[in-house]
């Protein structure tokens, strides 16, 4: 796997970061990489109150209670999405003259679909960059798209979104695909980091699609997030698991419980594990501990809602201008295309 060549995708500076871990995927060569998890871990931790980055959660369990999250019909989002999609894919790649389309949280790119095979009708060809943490589902990806577009060419990137969007070759012209509302995840100082970066990756040629859920009725938002099934609550509490394997650290699935509600005023929807008992946690390789006091909570994941209008404007300050707005009748969901402006138009 080694020598397998390395795809022109890559920029010339970007090019001896990454190795092959699979045909047509690649990783990033650091051996750093549990260091780095481990060290944003106990970031977001020993913080107060304590909280966790959201990559956490698609370990290969996580990325399958996510999948079946996506199919319940408390959860609109992906459905929303994907009809929206479907109906305007054809004016979206029409609006986007690109070669490239690089997928950010990829997942198992189901709802990408409509977007590669308008592609594919309208230039007969396309390179497919999906960027994603679980190898798993880059995998999965991977089959699905050489089976049903073999005239793209492929080439996984299992990394973080950062690391991914800035090995990209910046004259090469992509469209950056954010769909299901993952931008929601981010907090007000990580969203305008990730907007800055991605933006200042962004070539001269290239877009940016992003699908975000809208501000709605707290009824709906809290039914999305807490399912009869309790799905939500496995794949939230699930994050302990990852942590456990990462940090070799000793949270107790047993004594803690999921809680979720939509803060009005911040409009996002939060997602917290409760401890149920008091529990010491231990890090064994930091010779180092902390207590987890029983009703205390940890924030594993914010949601956030967006009035699409604002977001335009707010992505204006990082050089994104406005293209198209796509939403559903209801009005639950947006999908938002940006194009790069150039910096003398931007100032
Ligand atoms: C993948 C971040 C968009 O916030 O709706 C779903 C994750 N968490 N149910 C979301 C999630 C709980 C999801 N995103």
């Amino acid at each position: 796997m080694e020598n397998q060549s390395q795809p022109t995708v890559f920029s010339s500076s970007a090019r001896n970061l990454w190795r092959a871990v699979e045909p047509s995927i690649w990783t990033s060569n650091s051996d750093n990489i549990r260091r780095d998890q481990a060290l944003s871990v106990l970031k977001t931790l020993l913080d107060q109150p304590r909280w966790l980055e959201a990559y956490l959660l698609y370990d290969e369990r996580g990325s399958q209670l996510f999948e079946q999250i996506c199919k319940l019909p408390e959860y609109y989002l992906t459905r929303t999405e994907s009809a929206i999609l479907a109906e305007n894919a054809g004016q979206l790649i029409r609006s986007a003259p690109v070669e490239c389309i690089a997928e950010l949280g990829a997942g198992s790119s189901a709802k990408t679909l409509h977007l590669l095979r308008e592609q594919v009708r309208q230039r007969g060809t396309g390179i497919f960059v999906p960027i994603d943490v679980s190898l798993p589902s880059l995998v999965a990806s991977r089959e699905i798209v050489r089976r049903q577009l073999p005239q793209l060419s492929f080439s996984g990137l299992h990394a973080r979104y950062q690391d991914g969007v800035s090995s990209i070759e910046k004259s090469l012209p992509t469209l950056f695909v954010f769909l299901g509302s993952s931008v929601g995840n981010f907090n007000h100082s990580d969203f305008v980091q990730f907007f800055d970066h991605l933006s200042q990756c962004m070539g001269p040629r290239d877009f940016l699609l992003l699908g975000v859920d809208r501000v709605k009725e707290a009824e709906v938002l809290e039914k999305a997030y807490d399912d009869p099934k309790g799905v939500t609550a496995d794949f939230i509490l699930n994050v302990f698991q990852n942590i456990n394997r990462i940090m070799n650290c000793n949270f107790d699935a047993g004594k803690m419980r999921y809680h979720s509600w939509y803060n009005r005023e911040w409009q996002q929807v939060e997602m917290y594990a409760v401890s149920t008992a008091s529990q010491e946690i231990r890090f064994p390789s930091y010779g180092a501990s902390f207590s987890w006091p029983k009703d205390d909570r940890i924030l594993v994941e914010i949601s956030r809602k967006f009035d699409p209008v604002r977001l335009q404007q707010q992505l204006q300050w990082f050089g994104l201008k406005p293209v198209e707005h796509f939403t559903d009748p209801k009005e639950w969901f947006s999908l938002l295309l940006f194009q790069k402006a150039n910096s003398s138009e931007s100032g």
